[in-house]
């Protein structure tokens, strides 16, 4: 049973040397892949690669329920999400961390719930990120001489395509960060009382700036920033405590109708 999942965006695949590989099924069907077990400086995490092992799952076609499902099958109370994010604002650098604490939902077409009915639920998602963890990563971060932002609000487009610079200077107005992945992972681990939390990292400046994005130019910086999100976890990993004293475990109290 691991009790720390981390779901892996672009550019982190190889978390641990040595794993076991299980197989999940889950009544949502398969999640992105076998999920890795093993350990990283000396703690027992379960590791699942968002867009699959070989990057073949585009944003929008990953299976979101079957990913939080499985890890919570396995026994995970706490999630760590890793994400590739373009920044809205001139002081959020490429190769800077974000750990963001706010996030705005403009996906369009995904599956965003565990409670489709009978049994109705509300849960509040006015703090959806674990505070325990936030604090842990952005101290970790400063440590380590990252450059690290300990808020922000993280703006979730649906994909594949990057955004128009009309969009882009929209959003500018009301998030700090965009990406493609965190909506609606964040709330289904919200809905199962898991903790979770965000390591982001800068790729690039979106399209608001002179030179628009490109994919390539997001790969090669994420490859650059690899380096940086494991120094996170291999410092912060062993910090974090079995015993939850956040709120998140009582996500679903009084949410029920
Ligand atoms: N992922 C990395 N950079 C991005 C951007 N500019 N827009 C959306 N998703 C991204």
């Amino acid at each position: 049973m691991a009790y720390i999942g981390i779901i892996g965006g672009s550019g982190l695949y190889d978390l641990m040397a040595e794993s076991k590989k299980v197989d999940v099924d889950t009544p949502y069907g398969k999640p992105s892949d076998l999920i890795e077990i093993g350990e990283v400086n000396g703690v027992e995490v379960a590791f699942l690669p968002r867009h699959g092992k070989k990057h073949t799952i585009p944003p929008h076609k990953v299976n979101y329920r079957a990913n939080i499902w499985a890890l919570h099958d396995l026994g995970v109370e706490r999630i760590i999400g890793l994400n590739a994010v373009g920044s809205l604002r001139e002081d959020y650098k490429p190769g800077d961390i974000v750990i963001p604490d706010q996030y705005i939902d403009f996906t369009k077409r995904r599956e965003l719930t565990f409670y489709d009915g009978p049994q109705v639920y509300h849960i509040s998602e006015a703090d959806p990120f674990c505070p325990e963890m936030n604090e842990l990563f952005y101290q970790t971060a400063k440590n380590l001489k990252i450059p690290v932002h300990n808020t922000g609000t993280y703006i979730t487009i649906e994909g594949p395509r990057f955004s128009t610079r009309a969009e882009s200077k929209m959003f500018r107005q009301f998030a700090d960060i965009i990406g493609m992945t965190l909506v609606p992972e964040v709330g289904l681990a919200g809905e199962l009382a898991l903790c979770y939390s965000v390591i982001a990292s800068i790729t690039d400046y979106d399209v608001w700036s002179e030179k628009p994005v490109d994919a390539r130019e997001v790969m090669t910086i994420m490859k650059q920033n690899d380096k940086k999100v494991r120094d996170i976890l291999f410092n912060a990993l062993p910090r974090i405590g079995k015993d939850r004293k956040c709120a998140c475990s009582l996500r679903l109290d009084n949410a029920k109708v």
